[in-house]
């Protein structure tokens, strides 16, 4: 079962913004089941990846437009990606070497910043865009 789902109450009016939250809330929960299904490390470790790779992506394409409009929000944003990719890569670093406990705590961390900074941070972002 599906960790979350999208709903409109995460959109945040953006397209390309929008259209990378539903592919990051599908990678959360992809690896969500992985889990679930007790695939293999390999296999876990491989989603999560993907999902930093995309994650990091996502952040670039946000910080792109946030310099393109001189954003004043923009260093206290940039902090928030920049921890959590810190925060993850520190969990990333656990699982590999074998704490799969871990496997349950990324989901639901990576499911309640994304739900967080979404409807937080994000929102302001594509305020501001507009
Ligand atoms: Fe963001």
């Amino acid at each position: 079962m599906a960790l979350f789902t999208w709903n409109d109450d995460l959109s945040v009016g953006h397209t390309f913004i929008d259209d990378d939250h539903k592919k990051l809330v599908t990678m959360v929960n992809s690896f969500h089941d992985a889990m679930e299904q007790g695939r293999g490390r390999e296999v876990i470790g491989k989603v999560l990846r993907n999902l930093v790779v995309y994650t990091q992506e996502h952040f670039g394409r946000e910080e792109a437009e946030m310099r393109r409009i001189s954003y004043p929000g923009f260093p206290a944003h940039k902090a928030a990606h920049d921890k959590l990719i810190r925060e993850v890569t520190e969990l990333q670093n656990g699982f590999a070497s074998g704490n799969t406990l871990l496997t349950v705590k990324i989901s639901l961390f990576l499911r309640d910043w994304l739900l967080t900074h979404i409807k937080q941070t994000d929102k302001l972002l594509a305020a501001a865009l507009r």
